[in-house]
């Protein structure tokens, strides 16, 4: 049988080089071992634009747009949708900007100040603490709180955790937690320790940061760690390996669970684009950086194999996303930008990238939740729209927490000029009532694909689907057309035993269920 199994994979590799025109995939349900960490379907929202402001919070006297204690109903109607299983917060570059003790207390006595990083406005404050972490039980999704270490005292942050998360009467930080209004703890496991050390976190180098980060965990919980609490180190941008090395090297194991990585999928820094006003030239090249992915995540964890082979540490790929020029007319700093079926390929990609990598990657954050980046939301006063990427989301959330099938998949090129990408990429699970989720997407501007899918381990007898898709790839929704692009049923797939085949459009994502 494992014979049969390596001949069959040998046949499939020589097709793939020869070039022959055909997408294939074979699912091994077989050998699937592996789990998909729902929070690799994590959020991230920094005090930035309109992200908090306007985005999550109208403030606690507003009559016109309906909220709980200042956060939108209709955000959290939405978010409820997608599952979120966590959201990482204050920021970003704010993160070691912020003061946690500002922000908590009577409103009208909590101090303001210049939000450096994003325009220089000014932070009231008013969203804090206990806000966030409030909003964050209606949500249902785990808090990741991002310590303060580039601007910041170990005192600060472990003063942060007794605040939130130790019971009352236990120190002063859980009395003054009563005191203002919450006797019980929150739940709070993720911690980060600050964030991109490398640059707006303080500008460390590798070897300077790992001393720092002891210092700090050290303070964070006792020696065996009993407050379970999960310590996130800021990670690599990008392909920078020396840092994931350094960190790993220097970092005793006992002192964190996870290193992040960020990484954004831009044109070019200096000459990002227009979100909505694109040529299929920098469509590529954006999806040329998406797929980067892959290999980013593959070396880091690479390095992370040599060290920790039993792969007891995790990969937090806790911000990654489409970065372009800001909207015409909105503030530079606000990184407001529009949302196109570009978006859903990134989206869809990127998704299955950490799917098939759930070994090792075991928490990713989409940059950023609302009104910033690749958004999710975007909201102009009362009203509120559902962005392409919000619908991969939810289309995908069937994987949270599900067994990873693993696949091998050859695939037709996407070929522009000279240049060519993979066009389908793919991911699979199984879930717990047995339903077995195939998450496909089809990046080629201008070519249907059809996939021939060989199911080993898996007994369908039906096969349903749902497909997002639109004219042009520049489409996107908009408060005046908010329902232009949204997922519809999805018929071009036809089971035959353990054959599927499927037909993809031009840029298009996927969802199928077998069961
Ligand atoms: O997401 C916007 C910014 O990008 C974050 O604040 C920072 O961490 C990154 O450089």
């Amino acid at each position: 049988m494992k014979n049969m199994r390596i001949l069959i994979l040998v046949l499939f590799l020589f097709v793939a080089e020869a070039g022959i025109s055909q997408n294939k995939i074979i699912i091994d349900a077989v050998t699937a071992k592996d789990t998909i960490n729902k929070n690799i379907y994590g959020h991230f929202a920094e005090h930035l634009g309109h992200c908090i402001y306007g985005g999550f919070y109208v403030g606690d006297n507003n009559k016109k747009i309906p909220n709980k204690d200042g956060v939108r109903l209709d955000v959290i109607d939405a978010l409820k949708k997608l599952k979120i299983p966590a959201l990482r917060w204050p920021g970003g570059c704010f993160a070691d900007t912020y003061h946690w003790k500002d922000g908590i207390g009577l409103k009208s006595e909590r101090p303001s100040m210049l939000n450096i990083w994003w325009g220089n406005v000014k932070e009231d404050n008013s969203f804090g603490t206990n806000e966030f972490l409030n909003m964050c039980e209606v949500l249902g999704a785990e808090p990741y709180l991002s310590g303060n270490v580039g601007s910041g005292t170990p005192q600060e942050l472990a003063d942060w955790i007794k605040y939130t998360t130790h019971p009352n009467g236990s120190s002063p930080m859980p009395e003054l937690r009563a005191k203002y209004g919450r006797p019980n703890p929150w739940k709070v496991k993720f911690w980060g320790l600050g964030n991109e050390a490398w640059g707006c976190g303080g500008n460390m180098t590798a070897e300077y940061y790992a001393h720092v980060y002891r210092q700090y965990a050290t303070f964070m919980t006792d020696w065996n760690n009993s407050d379970g609490i999960y310590r996130i180190a800021s990670g690599a941008s990008g392909d920078d390996y020396h840092w994931t090395e350094v960190l790993m090297k220097e970092l005793p194991p006992k002192m964190f669970d996870a290193l992040g990585l960020h990484h954004y999928s831009v044109i070019d820094w200096s000459k990002k684009g227009s979100s909505t006003e694109f040529s299929e030239r920098e469509y590529f090249t954006t999806m040329q950086r998406a797929l980067f992915m892959e290999e980013l995540v593959t070396k880091h964890s690479a390095i992370m194999d040599k060290y920790d082979p039993k792969k007891t540490k995790a990969l937090a790929v806790d911000e990654w996303g489409g970065w372009y020029d800001v909207v015409q007319g909105t503030n530079g700093a606000f990184l407001f930008q529009q949302n196109t079926m570009r978006d859903a390929m990134i989206a869809g990609a990127t998704l299955n990238i950490f799917n098939n990598h759930c070994d090792r990657v075991k928490m990713a954050n989409l940059a950023q939740i609302i009104n910033v980046l690749q958004a999710v939301i975007l909201t102009d006063n009362e009203k509120m729209i559902l962005t392409p990427t919000y619908h991969v989301m939810e289309m995908y959330n069937v994987h949270q927490d599900a067994l990873m099938l693993p696949l091998t998949l050859a695939s037709n090129k996407y070929i522009l000029g000279k240049d060519m990408l993979d066009a389908v990429s793919a991911s699979a699970s199984r879930d717990k009532n047995g339903a077995v989720h195939i998450s496909l997407v089809n990046i080629d501007a201008k070519n249907e694909q059809e996939v021939k899918i060989d199911l080993q381990g898996v007994t369908a007898k039906s096969v349903t689907g749902r497909i997002l898709k639109s004219a042009t790839l520049q489409d996107h929704n908009s408060f005046d057309n908010p329902a232009k692009i949204k997922p519809v049923a999805f018929t071009n797939a036809s089971l035959n035993g353990n054959n599927l085949v499927v037909k993809l459009p031009p840029f298009s994502v996927v969802i199928l269920e077998l069961k």
